[in-house]
């Protein structure tokens, strides 16, 4: 790629495809349809390609409002829902650039503007995925766990901010 990668906003229905050919490709199209994708606090960071004609996306990631698992009932983060970040997915030829930290990072910095800002960022990673989730700062919460047809994840969390105490 020789021009500079351009990340923006996308609804929702521009991920499918790439969470698709990356996360579920043995999963239907409503697969890739997750829970809250319209809701108004959730947002959706997509890469463009700025070598391809099509203008492709090569890299998606979205941002939900949702508590960490297990803690909803938490005080300290009452009326703040979490920050989870879902269908964290890089184009195989376009990883290891940083494309996958700068959607990251992009999402963080936009949950930090929202009112209220969250206090947790989390997700469901795949263990496969739990080393790039550690080098943004996520620390794994509780114990392996399976889901089906995807197959084993972890919970990782990490503070907003991360010089915030969680
Ligand atoms: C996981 C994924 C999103 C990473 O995207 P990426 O653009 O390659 O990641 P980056 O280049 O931004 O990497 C950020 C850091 O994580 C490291 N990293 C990335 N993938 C890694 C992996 N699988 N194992 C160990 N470290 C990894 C990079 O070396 C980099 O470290 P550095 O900051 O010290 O240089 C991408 O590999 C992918 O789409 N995988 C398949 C789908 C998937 O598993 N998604 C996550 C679902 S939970």
């Amino acid at each position: 790629m020789s021009g500079t990668p351009a990340i923006a906003r996308v609804p929702a229905a521009e991920t499918r495809a790439l969470r698709r050919a990356i996360l579920r490709p043995n999963q239907t199209p409503e697969a890739c349809i997750y829970p809250g994708d319209n809701d108004p606090a959730s947002f959706h960071l997509g890469i463009r390609d700025p070598d391809s004609p099509g203008d492709d996306l090569i890299a998606v990631a979205s941002f939900y409002r949702e508590p960490v698992p297990g803690d909803a009932n938490n005080p300290a983060h009452a009326g703040t829902p979490d920050l989870r970040i879902r269908g964290m997915a890089v184009l195989p030829e376009h990883r290891g650039r940083g494309l996958g930290r700068t959607l990251a990072e992009a999402g963080l910095a936009i949950a930090r503007e929202q009112t209220p800002p969250p206090a947790l960022a989390w997700c469901n990673a795949r263990t496969s995925a739990c080393a790039y989730y550690e080098k943004l700062g996520f620390t794994p919460r509780g114990g392996e766990f399976e889901i089906e047809g995807i197959g084993p994840h972890f919970v990782m969390v990490r503070a907003v901010l991360l010089d915030t105490a969680e």
